[in-house]
């Protein structure tokens, strides 16, 4: 390419009368200067294509090595959501997930307010997927102020809380709707702060979150969450007993290999009561589950 141009510089120049300044013969002295100009401005236009192809590249990343374990999220996602303005349909008909071929950079997107609908790093939603139904979690099972669930996954999560605490446990909700543009703000702080390698094992892309469903929170208990929560008792009754509110642990001890994230018992995803007793019954991860 860079031959390309040196030939057209080379060819315009034999075109071009010779100029003078003050009655001296400057053209043979400047062409080598201005042919090496050109030259090096296309060779940095090539080196930055080459990079910005790299930062927006599509989906994927396996699972790295071991090490840190960053947190989930970088921030609530605080805002209220208004899925009129973000152009979502904001539809309240369930839509089986299209069985779609994968688009030219390998990722297949799924419907919309699916709550079935599978997520990982292949498997995303719309960019502009917001659920229509979502409601504020209540100040006083918050830790993160304002944030939202769906109606269903929200009365489910209540239910929930409210049979911990008759057990003794008082959970709380760290986080829960993540939008699009939330999850990319999020991934890129990790991304920033680990690397992209070990940001991979612990945040999903934008696109491809549970989170943005609506219908996934992460759950602590007396201030520890994430990281923090793992090993607790609060986590141990969570293991236990999501599944019978219709809450499944997405990503499950050991299972990096099938689910493509690091450990995270703090987070759930509610699929209803049925599905959730299948799940369980089936021994299998929610990924398998929903792909089978
Ligand atoms: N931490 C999970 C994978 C998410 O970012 O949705
Ligand atoms: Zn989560």
């Amino acid at each position: 390419m860079s031959g390309k141009v040196e030939r057209m510089v080379k060819s315009r120049t034999r075109q071009q009368p010779r100029s003078t300044v003050g009655g001296r013969d400057t053209s043979t002295s400047w062409q080598p200067i201005f042919t090496g100009a050109i030259v090096a401005v296309a060779v940095s236009f090539i080196v930055l294509v080459v990079v910005a192809a790299d930062s927006f590249g599509g989906s994927g990343g396996g699972d790295g090595g071991a090490g840190v374990s960053p947190t989930e999220t970088a921030g609530a996602d605080t805002s209220t959501p208004d899925p009129a303005a973000t152009g979502s349909p904001g539809n309240t008909d369930p839509t089986r997930t299209p069985t779609n071929e994968p688009g030219p950079d390998g990722s297949i997107v799924v419907a919309c307010n699916d709550i079935l609908a599978p997520l990982d790093k292949q498997h995303r939603l719309p960019a502009d997927c917001v659920p229509p139904d979502l409601e504020e979690v209540p100040g006083a099972i918050s830790a993160q102020g304002a944030q939202y669930l769906r109606t269903e996954a929200l009365a489910a999560l209540r239910e929930m809380f409210d049979a911990a605490r008759t057990d003794g446990f008082v959970l709380q909700v760290n986080s829960s709707f993540r939008s699009y543009q939330t999850q990319a703000d999020t991934y890129n702080y990790w991304v920033q702060t680990y690397g992209k390698e070990q940001a991979d094992r612990t945040s999903a892309r934008p696109g491809h979150s549970e989170h943005q469903l609506g219908t996934t929170a992460d759950v602590g208990a007396r201030g520890q969450f994430l990281e923090d929560f793992i090993g607790t008792a609060e986590a141990d009754w969570l293991a236990e007993n999501a599944w019978k509110y219709g809450f499944i642990i997405s990503y499950p001890d050991g299972k990096e290999g099938i689910t493509g994230y690091a450990y995270e018992p703090w987070h759930v995803r509610y699929v209803g009561q049925a599905v959730a007793a299948d799940v369980q019954a089936s021994g299998l991860t929610l990924r398998e589950f929903l792909l089978k």
